[in-house]
């Protein structure tokens, strides 16, 4: 337990160095609101892990390494982005020189609790075995370590864990851990940053999905999730909102109760990307539905989802998916996007009962597991290996790397643009380097499209499912 005058002198310390913070933002029926204003924010984001999971260990993960943040954010506030994703990090380094140039760039973060390396996840093969008190070192670790940081937006609890071998189990041992994450999170945390699921698109399974999570529970008023995210890559080239299936997703999501957004999109079955589809998911039919989106994946890795790619030698190149995604976003109209909600009449939370689940695979039991030993009195008394970040000065402005554009030639006078307190980046806000806006492709009505809904691709998922075999050799 901190002592009160602790508590004050974080407080004071806070003050001093968030002057330019964010503002948080929060959950309000089915959209995520700004805490301050009430308006409307939807996900512009980009998913961010270089290196991959394996990159994640006790020295270095993706928010340790001061110059690469400040390559990072300057180039995706010239991308246009107002929020990443994070997989894997660990909770005992030091973050606060990379959250807090995010949060001078007006970027969120929006972060999943889990590991690759035991005992950081649940095992979606023996849910039991995993869910334990040392699960928790890393979970609370990771809700510990970002909780004082304004650009938290959310948590995940976890990340494809349902697939169609797990629809029996699994589904209550993550409600389970939602419990116990928000239990954790009243108990010691200023605000109830909110907590959700990353589901893989399944189509048979997705509705039972989204219904089990969203649904209430008075015997585990916790449970549910707070928002919902969607793995999805139906739409893929030139495809079309009807080609793509994702009229259909729309439709289904018209119903829910809490923010629903793509967690990882941008099929890249044909290349390079034209990202056809963010005229879509930010025009005004989706935006009723869904909150926005996150592009897979900023780097290049193995499996070729890049927006840019890091060079041995220490330089970085923006490929052209990159400028293709840029010249999308600058179409948008933000205006427009914050001043719309979502939330229509119906939004009142629905009550958890079998009769929400249509296939009979899935699970119909909303009893959860009992908290393993120890867990209770973690969530009582907090995770005592605390190591909270707090936002501190940021002290350089000028990316030390060299940047080529897809052409290979140099561009120059990339910086980072810190926003004023209280704004978050907007495409079109960054003053700095290339990104010329000529757009050719906005047509997202065009032609045939290649690809219908049910080609699914889940990479990341993929590649943690290949990892986690791995580790448990
Ligand atoms: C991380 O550090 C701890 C303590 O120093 C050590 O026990 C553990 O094996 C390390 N883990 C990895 C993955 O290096
Ligand atoms: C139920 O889900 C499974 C996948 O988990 C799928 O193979 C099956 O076709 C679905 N059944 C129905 C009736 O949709
Ligand atoms: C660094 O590597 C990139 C990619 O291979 C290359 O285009 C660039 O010329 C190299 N730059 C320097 C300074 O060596
Ligand atoms: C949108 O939000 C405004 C202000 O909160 C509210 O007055 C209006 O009814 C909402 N519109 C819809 C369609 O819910
Ligand atoms: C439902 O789940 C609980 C907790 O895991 C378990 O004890 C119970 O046996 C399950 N009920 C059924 C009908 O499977
Ligand atoms: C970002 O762009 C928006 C829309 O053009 C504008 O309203 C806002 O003031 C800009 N913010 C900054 C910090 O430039």
């Amino acid at each position: 337990m901190v002592p009160t005058y602790g508590r004050l002198l974080a407080a004071a310390c806070a003050l001093a160095t968030t002057a330019n913070a964010v503002v948080p933002i929060e959950v309000d029926g089915k959209d995520f609101v700004n805490s301050e204003n009430g308006d409307r924010f939807q996900v512009l984001g980009v998913d961010y892990q270089p290196g991959g999971t394996s990159a994640v260990n006790n020295q270095t993960d993706p928010l340790s390494e001061r110059d690469d943040c400040l390559r990072d954010a300057a180039l995706m506030q010239q991308l246009g982005v107002n929020t990443i994703r994070i997989y894997n990090l660990s909770p005992t380094l030091n973050h606060d020189e990379c959250v807090s140039i995010f949060n001078a760039a007006g970027i969120y973060m929006i972060l999943d609790v889990n590991s690759p390396l035991y005992p950081g996840y649940i095992d979606r093969t023996a849910p039991w075995e995993t869910y334990t008190r040392d699960y928790y070192t890393q979970v609370f670790g990771i809700i510990e370590a970002f909780k004082d940081y304004p650009n938290t937006l959310a948590f995940f609890a976890g990340n494809e864990v349902i697939n169609e071998d797990s629809v029996e189990q699994v589904p209550q041992y993550m409600r389970a851990v939602q419990r116990d994450m928000k239990e954790y999170i009243a108990n010691h945390l200023d605000r109830p940053i909110p907590v959700g699921y990353s589901a893989a698109d399944i189509r048979p399974i997705l509705e039972d999905t989204l219904n089990y999570f969203m649904c209430e529970d008075e015997d585990y008023p916790t449970s549910h999730s707070d928002f919902f995210g969607l793995n999805s890559y139906s739409w893929c080239g030139d495809a079309t909102y009807e080609t793509s299936g994702y009229d259909d997703l729309t439709d289904m999501v018209s119903d829910s109760t809490i923010p629903v957004f793509f967690s990882e999109y941008g099929c890249n079955e044909v290349q390079p990307r034209q990202f056809t589809e963010v005229q879509a998911i930010y025009g005004t039919e989706m935006t009723q539905s869904f909150s926005g989106g996150l592009v897979y994946e900023y780097t290049q890795e193995e499996n070729d989802y890049g927006l840019v790619k890091l060079n041995d030698n220490g330089t970085i190149t923006l490929l052209v998916d990159f400028e293709n995604l840029q010249n999308q976003y600058a179409e948008l109209d933000m205006d427009r996007i914050s001043a719309s909600n979502a939330t229509q009449t119906s939004a009142r939370p629905v009550t958890c009962s079998p009769d929400l689940i249509q296939n009979s695979t899935f699970s119909t039991n909303f009893t959860l597991p009992a908290k393993p030993p120890g867990v209770q009195r973690l969530i009582d008394d907090g995770y005592d290996e605390v190591n909270a970040g707090q936002l501190v000065d940021v002290e350089s402005e000028d990316i030390p790397q060299t940047v080529y554009n897809h052409r290979g030639e140099e561009v120059t006078g990339v910086r980072l643009n810190v926003l004023a307190s209280g704004q978050s980046n907007e495409p079109g806000n960054s003053t700095s380097g290339s990104g010329s806006g000529s757009s050719s492709d906005s047509d997202s009505d065009s032609d045939d499209g290649g690809n219908a809904a049910g080609i699914l691709s889940v990479p990341f998922g993929l590649l943690t499912a290949t990892l986690l075999a791995f580790f448990m050799l």
